[in-house]
């Protein structure tokens, strides 16, 4: 058996190699291997999920920002962005359309935008929870104070989703002119202790960013064990600091999946929309390699081309209902199938 067998042999029985063994094994993959990977990603996603692929509805509802990280389209600083703000009539229309196409849990996002207080968001997430009982909502509004995210979780709120970004100090501190590495990974062990289920995740092909940055992801992923893991490219964005920068690869992320996957076996992964943007195949790649879950957009269509994270985002034309139907022939396509429920993470 070859070092390469070896490894991933001990990686899918024991859901943990040593750091050695897992930086050789980025630097040391190749095309047989790497499928090899995803075939043990899948195996461990079936064994945990089946082949079931949770849907969430994503609200994206304010794209106003107040801070400034190099790589991202709305920071502060982009002067070319249609700022808007949806109101809690709006945002609860969405809920609605989406309620009726199926969804049953629902993610807000927004920039870091002051403006929706504590008390607004407190409001807005009773609200939910009123009309909707029986949905999932799940916030995704940046770093707030404990109290805050108590208040919320105390509202109804149940997941949290705040992507640690990059577990290397030094590269975070160089994406992040105004951000705080210790505050950014405290807010997380907050959110868990508060009792939310918790989404963290990182970006894969970030300039300046090694092999030895994403191993160390993916060993403070181990350690945090959060219910939801985003893995994404990195994709330049027009008028920010990185403009001019190279994508990461489609190829690189699938890696980082199925390591993912099988470091953090019950976790739930989505196949993201940034990789169906890179590649028009992306997702369904993202699935068969150990992702399961997927977040389409419930955005008004008015709104949709305005939360431009990074350039070239797809389905900013789609109606809510287009998407539904595509991105189910999608999984279709790779053998699985859509589960509308809530779709709770096997983490405790
Ligand atoms: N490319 C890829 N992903 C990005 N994000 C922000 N900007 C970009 C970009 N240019 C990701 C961040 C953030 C999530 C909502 O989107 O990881 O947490
Ligand atoms: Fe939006 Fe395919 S998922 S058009």
């Amino acid at each position: 058996m070859s070092r390469i067998q070896g490894i991933l042999s001990q990686l899918y029985n024991e859901n943990y190699i040593p750091k050695y063994d897992m930086i050789y094994l980025l630097e040391n993959l190749h095309e047989g291997s790497r499928e090899q990977l995803f075939d043990c990603a899948r195996k461990i996603r079936s064994k945990y999920y089946e082949n079931k692929v949770f849907m969430r509805g994503l609200i994206e509802f304010s794209n106003i920002c107040s801070r400034n990280c190099i790589y991202c389209g709305i920071r502060a600083a982009s002067e070319n962005v249609d700022r808007y703000r949806l109101s809690k009539d709006e945002i609860l229309s969405c809920c609605k359309e989406g309620y009726e196409l199926g969804y049953r849990t629902f993610v807000l996002q927004s920039g870091e935008d002051r403006w929706y207080t504590a008390s607004k968001v407190a409001d807005l997430v009773s609200s939910i929870k009123e009309l909707f009982p029986d949905v999932a909502v799940t916030l995704s509004l940046g770093e707030r104070s404990y109290e805050e995210y108590k208040l919320w979780y105390e509202a109804g709120a149940d997941r949290y989703l705040l992507r640690h970004e990059t577990a290397s100090r030094n590269l975070y501190e160089k994406l992040h002119p105004d951000g705080d590495f210790d505050n950014r990974r405290q807010c997380l062990y907050n959110l868990r202790e508060i009792g939310y289920q918790v989404g963290a995740g990182f970006m894969v092909g970030l300039p300046g960013q090694s092999h030895y940055d994403l191993v160390e992801d993916l060993y403070f992923l181990k350690e945090l064990k959060p219910h939801m893991i985003g893995i994404g490219p990195f994709i330049p964005a027009n008028s920010t600091p990185l403009a001019k920068e190279k994508a990461g690869r489609v190829e690189d992320v699938l890696v980082m999946l199925a390591l993912t996957r099988l470091m953090i076996p019950e976790s739930l992964l989505p196949a993201t929309t940034a990789m169906g943007t890179l590649d028009p195949r992306g997702r369904e790649k993202a699935l068969m390699a150990g992702a399961n879950v997927v977040m389409p957009n419930l955005s008004p269509i008015a709104t949709k081309s305005k939360y431009q994270l990074y350039d070239n985002k797809i389905c900013t034309g789609d109606e809510s209902a287009h998407c539904r139907m595509c991105i189910e022939k999608r999984i279709n396509s790779t053998g699985m199938k859509v589960d509308m429920g809530r779709g709770d993470s096997l983490i405790a």
